[in-house]
């Protein structure tokens, strides 16, 4: 749903001013807080310094099996974000990736998209610029990819991970999931143009402003930050978005990214601040008194919401790559996690990915799936990103003979 405000600057100043008002003692919520997160952070620091993992990991294989251990989940949760490896075997996604460089190039994507860069607003605030990234949507090997019973068990399970504490009814169903259409990377070797300087999806001002938002941080909002969990799904499926291109209008339990090609660190991969009660942090901050009354710490409408120097140099200090991935090989992050791409691809080898979330069965994303599912016929750009439209007339685009049924339950063509 669209968030409509005709004075977002009177919005704000407003907004804060009640927030404030329900949190008189914010200045000692803050300091137990900001406790938690430095040691949060001393602890990843010590991790990356002495080369341990920071983010957990665990292999397809275990999901399958059902033998994920407790003490991973425990850690996923706490970290936010997860690396799942092997969920395709490796040989399949090398020739998507072939498949995907001959639809991109036969069809003459390079030359279309001259001068169609500045439909694109979303990152344009964001000091690296815009990224590597590419408006194509319906190739046959993203089709594929997100339909893959492989990819279904592997979002099933990660949807699971959220629940809700009260007796209700979820609002999602876990197990089943709406495909969300997004784009692909490609990142040259060498490439210092299209990293992405810090930053969380899923809303930016909304998180303060939304009514929905603001009960999903209630506890948040109350004062009681160590009663707020942020795998609890109620709300979140009712949030509503300031419209934007790349602003997106779907709930995913988990932003995510498949691997095409091997990429590390240094390779202008993905960068997580993994600790998933940091979004606390960014939204007492905002509410501190040496922030002007018309500012959330860099927040702004229809953007992505900026992790910064100013004011949440504490936070940034936990900011590592992510590890070395395979092709097949997933990354998978909370909507709340801050997250960036690395400036300079310092590597040899294109650093390839396919971005697929998680997106269950809701309400909301159903809602979209209605939209999504004519532009996919007609070839047009996905509904939440710039109508580029590269597509139409594309050879090889994927087509409703290419969907399985489960392919079209997802899609919305099929019941479930
Ligand atoms: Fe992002």
């Amino acid at each position: 749903m669209d968030l409509l405000i005709n004075n977002i600057e009177q919005a704000i100043v407003d907004t804060k001013k009640q927030l404030k008002t329900n949190l008189p003692e914010l200045k000692g919520i803050f300091q137990d807080l900001e406790k938690y997160i430095k040691q949060e952070v001393s602890q990843i620091e010590d991790l990356a310094r002495e080369g341990k993992p920071v983010i957990p990991e665990i292999n397809y294989e275990t999901i399958e099996n059902e033998k994920v251990d407790e003490t991973i989940i425990v850690s996923i949760k706490n970290r936010g974000c997860a690396v799942i490896r092997s969920v395709f075997p490796k040989s399949q996604v090398e020739e998507w990736n072939d498949e995907l460089v001959e639809y991109i190039t036969a069809n003459g994507y390079y030359e279309q998209c001259q001068g169609k860069a500045h439909l694109d607003q979303y990152f344009s605030t964001l000091q690296s610029g815009k990224p590597q990234v590419f408006g194509i949507y319906w190739s046959r090997p993203q089709m594929l990819a997100r339909q893959d019973e492989r990819m279904a068990k592997t979002k099933a399970w990660l949807n699971n991970l959220w629940g809700t504490k009260d007796n209700g009814s979820l609002g999602i169903d876990p197990d089943r999931e709406c495909t969300y259409a997004d784009r692909i990377r490609r990142r040259e070797p060498g490439d210092n143009t299209f990293g992405l300087s810090p930053h969380t999806d899923a809303g930016s001002i909304e998180r303060w402003i939304d009514k929905e938002y603001q009960k999903v941080y209630r506890h948040v909002f109350s004062g009681n930050w160590r009663d707020y969990d942020p795998f609890d799904v109620k709300y979140r499926t009712e949030i509503s978005e300031i419209p934007s291109p790349a602003v997106s209008h779907v709930f995913r339990t988990f932003q995510g990214w498949t691997a095409l090609t091997e990429q590390g660190p240094n390779d202008g991969t993905l960068k997580l601040i993994p600790i998933v009660r940091n979004i606390v942090y960014t939204l007492y901050r905002a509410l501190l008194d040496d922030v002007p009354e018309n500012s959330l710490c860099g927040a702004s409408p229809g953007r992505a919401l900026d992790t910064n120097p100013e004011w949440h140099d504490l936070p940034l200090r936990a900011l590592v790559s992510i590890p070395l991935l395979y092709p097949g090989d997933t990354i998978w992050w909370h909507p709340d996690l801050t997250h960036a791409v690395e400036g300079h691809h310092a590597g040899n080898n294109f650093s390839n990915v396919m971005y697929i979330g998680a997106s269950p069965l809701c309400k909301k994303n159903s809602d979209y799936l209605k939209i999504q599912g004519e532009r996919f016929l007609s070839g047009e750009s996905a509904p939440d990103f710039s109508a580029e439209d590269y597509e139409i007339n594309y050879n090889g685009r994927a087509t409703l003979d290419d969907l399985t049924d489960l392919g079209k339950k997802q899609m919305g063509f099929m019941p479930w």
